[in-house]
């Protein structure tokens, strides 16, 4: 791999425990897990339903606190910090792509791309040109002024992936993208992701229940009642290039 950063731990968890209380009931949703992932890899997380590929997704961003253990992303210790502290250091390390879209509906594309760097203080001048650039590397330099409404599903998880990565995040973060998209949208978001971390060596974790995608990705990691069973690297089916990809 051509990334000099390629071999440097970008997120290194240990022994990270999540405990959910409801009442007098507790879940352990993860237990002491950990995780090691470099600049420039990404990683599918699979395992089935209520294994708690979310809960890792939230507790190793930060998201959500944790019960036990440690994460440190780009050297710092999450759980080390304020709330205020890791809020900002999640704005400038991390994007984020959720199943469901997320876009402020009254928006434009290019509004929604650009607002995440505006409330991280990003001159007005400079988010917008940084926005229409994000666009433009997702293949939707054509759609900046449409509204969410006036896309497909596609477009608009598009929408997600180009907001996620405006802020230049050093990982991203994706829960079951392709969950609300059909199978041919779903393919060609999946050509992105792919094609983003191939090409830029932007790392990328993400969360599926979908064995054909887990397939698509060179490191795949099974979860089971909280813990990680499985870790493979595997050969996979290059991604066309971004350009080629089609919208739709
Ligand atoms: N907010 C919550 N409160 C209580 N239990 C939860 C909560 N979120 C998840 N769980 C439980 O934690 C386990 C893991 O859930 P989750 O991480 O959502 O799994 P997955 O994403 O793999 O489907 C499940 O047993 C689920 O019921
Ligand atoms: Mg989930």
């Amino acid at each position: 791999m051509e990334d000099m950063n390629a071999d440097r731990a970008l997120l290194v968890a240990t022994g990270v425990r999540k405990i959910y209380r409801t009442g007098s009931v507790e879940v352990t949703a993860l237990l002491d897990l950990d995780l090691l992932v470099h600049h420039g890899e990404m990683v599918a997380v699979m395992g089935p339903s209520g294994s708690g590929k979310t809960t890792l997704l939230n507790c190793l961003s930060g998201l959500d606190d944790i019960d036990g253990g440690r994460v440190e992303v780009d050297g710092h210790d999450l759980f080390a910090m304020s709330d205020a502290a890791r809020t900002e250091h999640r704005a400038h390390t991390m994007g984020f792509v959720f199943q469901a879209f997320n876009l402020i509906p009254v928006f434009s594309a290019v509004e929604n791309v650009e607002l995440p760097l505006l409330l991280v203080g990003t001159r007005p001048r400079e988010a917008r040109g940084r926005a229409l650039d994000m666009l433009d590397r997702v293949g939707l330099g054509h759609r900046v002024e449409h509204r969410p409404s006036e896309m497909s599903g596609g477009e608009q998880q598009r929408v997600t992936i180009a907001r996620a990565l405006a802020g230049r995040p050093a990982i991203v973060w994706a829960d079951e993208p392709t969950g609300n998209l059909d199978s041919a949208m779903a393919e060609q978001v999946m050509d992105l992701l792919c094609a983003l971390n191939r090409d830029e060596g932007q790392t990328i974790v993400l969360v599926t229940h979908d064995s054909a995608i887990g397939a698509r990705v060179p490191r795949l990691i099974r979860m089971r009642d909280g813990q990680l069973v499985d870790d493979v690297r595997q050969a996979v089916t290059a991604p066309a290039a971004i350009r080629d990809i089609p919208t739709g």
